[in-house]
């Protein structure tokens, strides 16, 4: 009999032993970090890695992101230059994923770096990821834990929804605090590139760097969130300032939007963004449940945090292609 329910794990020794011994045989585990849930896997298996785009019905073998524990673990995948290791002293661990180029004898799959001669490292802060790295002992590939362009996972909840038993276990450790994907840097010589906007704010970056270059035009990178229909809901998505239409399910940005649902009801950027995904998939639930045909929401403020959470509602707003 086959099961179709991952197991649920908690964030305790136990649990963690537990994922670590699935990746060990090249089973999936859903990886809670502060930016979304992950879909983890052993970086170095290849089996293990084809099982990724497996569950997530990636079209084609886009670059993964891995995770280590520390800038130590990191310096054997890649080569860390100067400014890399300013930029992962600074911010590491946290919602930051570097662009590196692959060290010789890195042991990664080839399905991790597509073929590229670089590698995108995280170093993630939430203590059950570190955990599980530590128990595992070696790198984790991990997208986010959501079907291929689909809206990203914020809770256990969402994992289950969206991949069931396709993924063996979660490691339950509630909601996301961050609630958007890290922030895709590549560190050049003397400049910085910016691949993706995400949790970690371009102006904190910007302060440290000076002006970031902007690389993240869709379709030129060929990777999942830079495509242009990007973490959408089943149900159409309308960017709307005026939330008066009584035939969609509506999210204003603060309480005085006066929405269904608001994104913070203070207009918090940070609380907004640990609510978006959250938030985006309650909408959809609801549209479903009362026949509405779209969900409208309010854009929220370009500065700091906005400028990912206004992406990311671009893209699940696009055409579908
Ligand atoms: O917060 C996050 O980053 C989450 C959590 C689970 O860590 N992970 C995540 O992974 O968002 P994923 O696979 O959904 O996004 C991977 C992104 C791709 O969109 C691609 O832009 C970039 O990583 N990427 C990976 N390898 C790359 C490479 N060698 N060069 C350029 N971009 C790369
Ligand atoms: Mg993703």
């Amino acid at each position: 009999m086959t099961k179709d329910q991952p197991e649920i794990l908690l964030e305790d020794d136990a649990g963690v032993a537990r994922a670590a011994e699935l990746l060990g045989e090249g089973r999936l585990v859903a990886l809670p970090t502060e930016t979304v849930y992950g879909l983890a896997a052993d970086a170095r298996s290849d089996i293990a890695c084809a099982r990724i785009f497996d569950a997530k019905g990636r079209p084609r073998f886009n670059p993964l992101i891995v995770h280590v524990s520390d800038l130590a673990a990191a310096e054997a995948l890649a080569a860390v230059s100067p400014l890399a290791r300013d930029l992962a002293g600074a911010f590491w661990p946290g919602p930051l994923t570097l662009v590196l180029p692959l060290r010789e004898g890195h042991g990664l799959s080839p399905l991790v770096t597509a073929g590229l001669g670089t590698v995108a490292l995280r170093v993630p802060a939430h203590p059950t990821a570190q955990a599980l790295l530590s128990a595992f002992g070696g790198p984790l590939a991990a997208p986010s834990a959501n079907p291929s362009g689909r809206i990203s996972p914020t809770t256990a909840a969402h994992v289950v929804e969206g991949l069931g038993a396709q993924v063996a276990a979660i490691l339950d450790a509630g909601p996301c605090a961050v609630g958007l994907e890290s922030t895709i840097l590549a560190p050049g010589e003397a400049s910085v590139r910016l691949l993706r906007e995400g949790g970690l704010p371009r102006d904190a970056i910007e302060a440290m760097t000076g002006p970031l270059l902007d690389d993240t035009t869709p379709g030129k990178v060929q990777a999942p969130g830079q495509l242009s229909s990007h973490y959408a809901p089943s149900v159409p998505l309308i960017i709307n300032s005026d939330l008066s239409d009584g035939h969609a399910v509506t999210i204003g940005f603060t309480a005085a939007d006066g929405g269904d649902l608001s994104l913070s009801q203070s207009g918090d950027l940070v609380e907004a963004a640990a609510n978006l995904f959250g938030h985006l998939h309650a909408a959809e639930t609801l549209a479903v449940s009362e026949g509405k045909p779209a969900i409208h929401i309010a854009p929220v403020p370009e500065t700091g945090l906005g400028r990912a959470i206004n992406d990311r509602l671009r893209r699940a707003a696009a055409p579908r292609t």
